[in-house]
């Protein structure tokens, strides 16, 4: 099969968050069963900036309203993947890849562009699999402007939905100025959501199958409470609609070959291993350890992860004689809240602003529990991260977190993993973290609870399985 993924990032070149990673480890998944897979990116400045070597593909114009823009389209090959890269200064020679005023035009040319290259790809291609609203057009474009176009026949398409809260809405001269699409399609609704043009909900009706990253979201988002205002396009769609969990990348993540932290370990050097890789975490802050428990957060900075919830608990936490320790980037205001928080606390508590791998790598080795009290969550890797290295997450019941977590609640069965709460308020996540300070006090437990978690199998093999049997059906499609 030839799978072609388009995305807006993808680990090794470009990430923000859980996205780049899916897209890459499930197409190094497929890789390895023999698949075909190429990736369609933008080009980047901090891609331009790494200075490798490319592969000249070729050159053409995309027609943006009253003015062309030009594509110069790149190739490399990095473990038996192909990534495509689209350039165009004018959109992409920037500092950040989102949070500009014309996102919507960037990624508007970035879908355009995209289409145009499955040209230039050497074999047919089977399946184009689009990934969240800047690549959700994708399929609308080809069934309206490209149908009778040989390129394109038979190319079936699968819409992945990561997070819902971004829908693609731009204003309605989009719908014929950029894309060319007749008004018609905005008129009679079919790609109208709530009064503006929607990208991902065009992506829903166009597309051959759609998911989501977890069986519980698929659930949520097909009701009106969790559906965020999608429930009923989804509903139209629900034959055509699955969850399936995310994995997670063992080569990246893995105590007992992780380059970046202080003493590799596995479950039988756990103690130990935790222990020296703590010691090490609260050094790298710069932080005093008062014999609490030590609790970690890494995470994009947004109200979807539960922000507000751990500002409260966190000095809660401090004031205990806690550590609390932060890495994250996103909203200003909740970073200065953060920045505030290390001012009160500053031997106890680490905020660090900004991304960084190596880091991320020693919150999860180095922390007791991982905080994780997510107002909505599609799927989560965190978490998933965090019980690999025998790290206790504690969630909100949301999503994936409800699908990957199973809590512990007073009792030691051998199956809990972790810790969850179900409402979203801070008396929730108060009982969460009541229960998860009794189970620390109770040292022999909790680790018999973490190496549970460190045996729990979240590997790319089973979801890129499900994957792969969904292409399958959908190539059988009419
Ligand atoms: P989301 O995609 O919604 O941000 P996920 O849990 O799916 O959430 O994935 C987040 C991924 O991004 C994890 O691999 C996490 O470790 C990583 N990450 C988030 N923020 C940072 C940061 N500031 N520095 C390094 N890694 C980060
Ligand atoms: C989104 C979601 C997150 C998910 C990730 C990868 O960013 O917020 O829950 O894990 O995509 O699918």
């Amino acid at each position: 099969m030839n799978i072609v993924m388009v995305a807006s990032e993808s680990l090794p070149f470009a990430k923000s968050g859980g996205l780049a990673d899916v897209v890459y480890s499930l197409s190094s998944a497929l890789v390895s069963k023999g698949e075909k897979v190429s990736i369609i990116l933008p080009y980047y400045q901090q891609i331009a900036k790494k200075g490798i070597e490319l592969e000249y593909v070729a050159q053409y114009d995309i027609r943006m309203s009253w003015r062309d823009q030009a594509v110069t389209l790149y190739k490399k090959e990095e473990e038996g993947i192909d990534y495509y890269f689209i350039a165009n200064d004018y959109y992409f020679r920037r500092e950040k890849m989102y949070d500009y005023m014309d996102d919507g035009e960037r990624f508007a040319f970035f879908a355009l562009a995209s289409t145009e290259a499955i040209r230039y790809l050497k074999e047919k291609v089977d399946i184009v699999h689009v990934h969240d609203w800047q690549a959700a057009i994708i399929p609308t474009l080809v069934a309206e402007n490209y149908y009778k176009d040989p390129t394109f026949a038979g190319i079936k398409f699968v819409l992945t939905i990561h997070n819902p809260a971004f829908k693609g809405m731009l204003d309605r001269y989009f719908v014929s100025d950029f894309f060319n699409l007749s008004d018609y399609l905005f008129d009679i609704g079919k790609i109208r959501f709530e009064g503006m043009f929607s990208t991902l909900k065009s992506g829903i009706i166009y597309s051959d199958v759609i998911t989501t990253v977890s069986p519980t979201h698929r659930e949520e988002l097909l009701t009106r409470e969790g559906g965020q205002g999608l429930d009923t396009v989804l509903e139209y769609r629900r034959d055509d609609f699955y969850g399936i969990l995310n994995g997670i990348d063992y080569e990246e993540w893995s105590p007992h070959k992780d380059p970046f932290i202080a003493k590799k370990y596995n479950k039988t050097s756990l103690e130990i291993g935790k222990h020296l890789n703590q010691a090490d975490l609260l050094r790298s802050y710069n932080l005093h350890w008062y014999g609490g428990p030590v609790y970690g957060m890494v995470s994009r900075l947004t109200w979807q992860k539960g922000v507000d919830l751990v500002l409260e608990e966190a000095r809660s936490i401090l004031s205990k004689g806690g550590n609390f320790v932060l890495l994250g980037s996103g909203e200003y205001e909740v970073e200065q809240k953060f920045e505030a928080l290390r001012t009160q606390y500053p031997d106890t508590c680490g905020i660090y602003i900004g991304y960084n791998n190596a880091l991320a790598h020693k919150i999860y080795a180095g922390c007791d529990f991982f905080l994780m009290p997510s107002l909505f969550e599609p799927c989560g890797l965190s978490q998933m991260i965090a019980q690999r290295y025998g790290t206790l997450p504690i969630c909100r019941k949301t999503g994936g977190l409800a699908d990957s977590v199973h809590p512990y609640d007073g009792v030691i069965s051998g199956k809990e993993d972790g810790l969850l709460f179900e409402d979203y308020n801070i008396q929730g996540l108060d009982y969460a973290i009541y229960r998860a300070e009794e189970l620390y006090r109770n040292q022999e437990g909790y680790y018999k609870v973490a190496r549970v978690a460190m045996n729990q199998d979240h590997s790319w093999a089973t979801s890129a399985k499900n994957y792969l049997t969904l292409y399958r059906k959908v190539l059988k499609k009419k």
